[in-house]
């Protein structure tokens, strides 16, 4: 064994160890390591943890608010017809630059994969051009799935159809839809068989917008659980926001809950956006526009967390931290107890991984890729608590990024 990279005393899992990479892989992970490398990072107790995951984001929109204006309402539907002017005027260089400049700022808060919406309802297909040139610019630090998105709806205009299976051909990694969003209940229903339908006709994974939408009506996601049940693509399936879960009359998500669990499709929560996007009819009580997370996760289903939107024309706030997602999700959620807080914070990790059908590659172990990222702080507990800095990015074997962490100096002395 020839480590090119050794970190010692890191916590990991509760306990102090010593990590080995060659190369771009993990070799031994022990207590006390006696072995020398060239590049040796002494991690001084802190919190080693596989890379943060981005499950659920818009590349393509990222970085454009108040372009051509402001969400002044704060509505989805508001952003949505912004978002229908914006690009107009994307070119492939627009879109590479913003999400370059976006995925850097995730990565050097430690999120190494990434899972982009690319919205393919524009004949040109430009977002979607631009993010498979991008998925392949940055694949030797950063991993970018793509979504083929129709914003506007499968069959919202003639072209749409033909131009989500066009996205597929050229390389999307996943299918995306919108159901709730269809001109009619019947319309939401067929996109979501057609989605099944391209996903099977070209083996590419399923990520659907479910019932971002307040209506305890909206429900799509019935639909969603009982095709992944019937193709067998089960965890190769994906519902992001399920807003309306959480408007749901109980006695149907109970119902709703034992098919789920059939299904086993993967959940995603986006609770910065959707905290602040839903729940804008209402007076009071004011609901908080949130699917059922702890609820799913008490279930045993995969959950994992996305930030949806930097500084976007849906949210015109986010830096891409994955913290402040487990943090609002935390907060949000209702899940203070300790266990509820690791939970959160695995959603942001290895749920994510789960989601992207990544999990055999992804984690700290002997054998897998060398990606991981060390915190300064010495917990899962206290990385949601104060959301430190993440002191270093190893991604592919390499240090991708150090980051020194603020330090307040005293002017004068204080009692
Ligand atoms: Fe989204």
């Amino acid at each position: 064994m020839t480590p090119t990279l050794i970190l010692r005393n890191c916590t990991l899992d509760n306990g102090s160890c010593d990590i080995a990479i060659e190369d771009a892989t993990i070799v031994a992970i022990a207590p006390h390591l006696d072995l020398t490398a060239p590049n040796e990072i002494d991690a001084e107790g802190k919190l080693i943890s596989p890379p943060f995951v981005e499950s659920h984001i818009h590349l393509d929109s990222a970085l454009t608010a108040g372009q051509p204006r402001h969400n002044q309402s704060g509505t989805l539907f508001e952003g949505i017809e912004i978002w229908r002017d914006r690009k107009r005027t994307l070119t492939p260089d627009d879109i590479k630059h913003r999400a370059i400049e976006a995925l850097k700022l995730m990565a050097s808060q430690g999120t190494l994969f990434v899972r982009t919406h690319a919205d393919v309802s524009e004949t040109s297909l430009t977002a979607l051009e631009g993010l498979l040139e991008v998925r392949d610019i940055v694949k030797d630090w950063c991993t970018v799935q793509i979504v083929a998105f129709p914003q506007d709806g499968i069959y919202g205009s003639p072209q749409n159809n033909e131009l989500i299976e066009e996205s597929i051909i050229l390389g999307a990694d996943a299918v995306g839809g919108i159901p709730h969003y269809e001109l009619t209940r019947e319309d939401g229903v067929r996109s979501v068989h057609r989605i099944f339908e391209l996903a099977e006709k070209y083996n590419r994974l399923i990520d659907i917008h479910c019932d971002e939408i307040d209506d305890d009506q909206s429900r799509f996601l019935e639909i969603v659980s009982a095709c992944a049940l019937r193709t067998g693509l089960k965890e190769k399936v994906t519902a992001s926001h399920t807003t309306a879960f959480g408007s749901y009359n109980d006695a149907y998500a109970f119902k709703l809950m034992g098919f789920l669990k059939q299904s086993e499709i993967n959940f995603i929560a986006n609770p910065l956006i959707n905290i602040t996007l839903q729940g804008r009819a209402d007076t009071y009580p004011k609901r908080r526009g949130l699917t059922r997370v702890k609820e799913l996760w008490q279930a045993g289903l995969n959950v994992s967390l996305g930030n949806d939107c930097i500084q976007d024309p849906w949210y015109g706030l986010g830096t891409g931290n994955m913290l402040d997602v487990v943090s609002m999700a935390v907060h949000v959620c209702q899940m203070t107890g300790l266990d509820e807080i690791d939970a959160c914070y695995d959603m942001a990790t290895a749920g994510g991984a789960r989601t992207l059908n990544i999990q055999d590659t992804y984690g700290i172990e002997v054998g897998k890729p060398a990606n991981l990222i060390v915190l300064d702080c010495p917990s899962k507990y206290e990385a949601v608590r104060r959301r430190p800095t993440v002191s270093y990015v190893i991604s592919r074997g390499q240090l991708l990024v150090e980051t020194a962490a603020p330090k307040a100096k005293w002017q004068r002395e204080v009692n």
